[in-house]
C-alpha cells in the first residue's frame, strides 16, 4: 500500500509553504539571521508540537516562520518542499503562501515572491514539477491590510494564479473579505478559501457566493448541510482535504473518525493535501496512507483521489489529460 501511494503520480493543492518548515531548517536559518528561538533543539521544537485547535497550531506556526527573512530563506523553503514532494511522486503542486506573515515584521514582499518563484522555476526545470503560487490572506488581519497586500502582489501577477484566505476562521467569516476578493478577481486572479474547517457550512456557502472561490480548502463541515452539499456536487467544486492536519487540530478526534470517505460517498471531488507537512506529521503520502489505513480505503480509491487531484488543479486540461494518463498507467502496472 505505501508503495502504491507512493508511486502514483499526484497533485498537492493545499500546502502552506511557511508550514514545509521543518525543523532542522528553522535552526540553520535562525542560525545564519542571527534570530534566536524559544527552543534548544530539534527534539524540543517537535514535542511542541501539540495542538487542542487551530488557533493553538497558529500561535506557534507564526512564531516558527520568524525566522524567514531574506529572499534565500524563501528559496530554500520551497526547494526543500519540492524535493520531499518529488520523491513522493507529487508532478504538479499549488503553494500558498502568507506574505503579510512576513511584511508585518518588515520583510519586503519582493524578497519572499523572488525566493519562491525562483524555486517554483528550478523544480520544472530540475525535479519535472509543476508549481503555481496562490498569496493568501490572514483572515485575522482587516479587509483594510489585505486590500494593501493585494496592491503589493499586482506587479508580480504573472507569478500568482490565485488568490486564498487562510488563518483564524471562525470570527472572520468570508463577507469580510468580499470587496478584496472582488478586485482580486478584476485583475484576473483566481480565487479560493478555506471553509468548514473550524468553521460552520454558512461560511462555505459564503466563499463560494461572495469570494467566487473554484475550491473550497478543508470544507468537511459541508456534511451538515445537505443542500450545500448537493449543490458542492452539482457545481463539482473541489474541496481540498488535509486528513492529518484535521486530526492534529482535532476537527475529527482521531483518523477512524474522519469523514472523507462519506465525503467520497457523497459525491464530493475530493483531494487529499498536506496542510503544514512540518507541524502535522507527514507530507502528502503520509496523508493518503493515514486515511487508507483508518478508514480502509483500496486501491481504486486512493487513484480516484489522484484523479481529482489533477482535475481540481489550476491547469490547461492538455496537461491535465498529460497527468491523467501517466496515473492511469503507473496504476495499471500494480493490477
Ligand atoms: N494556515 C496554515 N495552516 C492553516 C490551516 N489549516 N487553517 C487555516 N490557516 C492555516
Ligand atoms: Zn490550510
Amino acid at each position: 500500500m505505501e508503495q502504491f501511494i507512493n508511486a502514483i503520480p499526484k497533485a498537492e493543492l493545499h500546502i502552506h509553504i511557511e508550514g514545509s518548515l521543518e525543523p532542522e531548517l528553522m535552526f540553520a536559518i535562525a542560525a545564519r539571521n542571527g534570530v534566536e528561538l524559544p527552543y534548544r533543539s530539534v527534539e524540543e521544537v517537535r514535542r511542541a508540537y501539540e495542538f487542542t485547535n487551530l488557533q493553538s497550531f497558529l500561535d506557534i506556526y507564526y512564531a516558527g516562520a520568524r525566522v524567514l527573512q531574506r529572499e534565500d530563506d524563501f528559496y530554500d523553503l520551497a526547494w526543500a518542499y519540492f524535493e520531499r514532494a518529488r520523491a513522493q511522486n507529487v508532478r504538479h503542486a499549488e503553494i500558498f503562501f502568507d506574505p503579510q506573515t512576513h511584511t508585518g515584521r518588515g520583510v519586503p514582499f519582493s524578497a519572499v515572491i523572488n525566493g519562491l518563484h525562483r524555486a517554483v522555476t528550478d523544480a520544472r526545470v530540475r525535479l519535472g514539477i509543476s508549481a503555481r503560487l496562490i498569496l493568501c490572506f490572514l483572515r485575522h488581519l482587516s479587509a483594510d491590510a489585505v486590500m494593501v497586500t493585494l496592491r503589493e502582489a499586482l506587479p508580480y501577477r504573472e507569478r500568482i494564479v490565485a488568490v486564498g484566505l487562510d488563518s483564524s476562521e471562525v470570527g472572520h467569516p468570508p463577507e469580510k473579505f468580499a470587496a478584496v476578493f472582488d478586485t482580486a478577481r478584476q485583475e484576473g486572479f483566481l480565487t479560493v478559501a478555506h471553509a468548514g474547517e473550524e468553521g460552520p457550512p454558512e461560511y462555505i456557502r459564503q466563499a463560494l457566493d461572495l469570494l467566487g472561490a473554484a475550491r473550497i480548502d478543508h470544507g468537511v463541515r459541508c456534511l451538515e448541510d445537505p443542500a450545500l452539499v448537493a449543490r458542492l456536487v452539482a457545481e463539482e467544486v473541489p474541496l481540498t482535504v488535509c486528513p492529518l492536519s484535521n486530526v492534529k487540530l482535532r476537527v475529527f478526534s482521531n483518523m477512524a473518525q474522519h469523514n472523507l470517505k462519506q465525503l467520497l460517498e457523497a459525491g464530493l471531488v475530493v483531494t487529499v493535501n498536506s496542510d503544514d507537512p512540518a507541524y502535522f506529521g507527514g507530507y502528502v503520502s503520509e496523508n493518503y496512507l493515514a486515511a487508507a489505513q483508518a478508514l480502509h480505503l483500496d486501491r481504486a480509491t486512493l487513484v480516484r483521489l489522484a484523479e481529482n487531484s489533477f482535475r481540481a488543479a489550476f491547469l490547461p486540461e492538455d496537461e491535465k489529460s498529460v497527468l491523467l494518463a501517466e496515473l492511469a498507467a503507473v496504476a495499471d502496472k500494480f493490477s
